[in-house]
């Protein structure tokens, strides 16, 4: 198996590489004065298994370019089988047609990369559980939530009478399922219904079904600016929580989310490295975790 790498995410690309006890495969990726992306495969990949990882949620435009130009000069090297690891495969929220005349973004995406001979993606935490259903190749879709029941066990120590696990949205509600099942039923779980205005994108959490308690940890797959967790936050604390900590798969954190996070009462806030967090969108209670050994278990099955 060969492991190649785009720009997006090395930190993960290179713990990787670690975990599988491999190099990363040598790439040259070159800009121009204009800004059009040029990729070539040095390394030799006929007939070879070959793996690409990039993660499309911050500079999506960027870095989608720079992983379709790596894949094609992959496949026209002659790759028998290219695997594309996508922890976070962008343009996912845009997975159907919300208001008439709009673009299916992810389909587009879907048919450059099937074209672009990819056979296989692997991703995590994706937006609905029907997007692999979207590909006409095999999709893995890994879940961080065991890691984030491992982060519950070592915080809680087992003792989740007083946990509440919260979906901020209705469609959201099979994560925090989930998430009680990967912790044997000791935490319950409730959900939040939330408006969205589709032309302005604002957040407002209108109603909570299920009795709040006291520790409120909210689950969600992706935080982008961050309005969908504060709006939460407010009102679980009108319902009684005194604690809210929040666990989301993907960190894109776009706009102000960063700086509002931290100014919110939000106690502490966990992401995992399916995106490579720039040190300006950190902050004091963010806390990131990895996926890199569910990557590498999926890939070595
Ligand atoms: C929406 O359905 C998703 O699950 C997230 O809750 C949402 O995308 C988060 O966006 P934001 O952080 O901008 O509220």
């Amino acid at each position: 198996m060969k492991l190649f790498s785009g720009n997006s995410n090395l930190p993960l690309a290179k713990k990787l590489a670690g975990d599988l006890g491999l190099s990363l495969g040598k790439l040259e990726i070159t800009t121009f004065p204009d800004n059009e992306n040029r990729a070539r495969v040095i390394d030799r990949v006929v007939d070879e298994k070959v793996v690409v990882i990039e993660s499309t949620g911050i500079s999506p435009n960027h870095y989608y370019m720079e992983l379709f130009f790596i894949l094609d000069s992959i496949h026209r090297s002659g790759a028998e089988f290219i695997t594309l690891v996508a922890p976070y495969l962008g343009y996912q929220r845009q997975d159907h047609i919300f208001r008439d005349g709009e673009a299916v973004s992810l389909e587009v995406i879907i048919k450059i990369l099937e074209s672009l001979g990819v056979s296989k993606v692997i991703s995590f935490d994706l937006h609905s559980i029907k997007i692999p259903e979207l590909f006409h190749v095999q999709v893995d879709h890994l879940s961080a939530l065991p890691i984030f029941a491992g982060e519950i066990e070592k915080m809680f120590n087992s003792n989740l009478e007083d946990v509440v696990l919260v979906s901020p949205d209705m469609g959201g509600i099979r994560r925090v399922e989930e998430l009680s099942r990967l912790l044997n039923g000791r935490a319950d779980f409730i959900s939040i219904d939330k408006d969205r205005d589709l032309n302005s994108g604002s957040v407002q959490s209108v109603k909570i079904n299920g009795r709040v308690k006291k520790t409120a940890i909210i689950v969600d797959d992706v935080i982008s600016t961050g309005q969908t967790l504060i709006s939460a936050t407010k009102l679980l604390e009108k319902n009684g929580a005194k604690k809210v900590m929040v666990m989301a798969t993907h960190g894109v954190f776009s706009d102000n989310a960063a700086e509002n996070l931290q100014r919110s009462d939000i106690e502490k806030v966990i992401v995992t490295d399916t995106l490579d967090i720039p040190v300006e969108r950190q902050f004091g209670k963010l806390q990131i975790v990895s996926v890199s050994n569910l990557i590498s278990e999926a890939l070595s099955k």
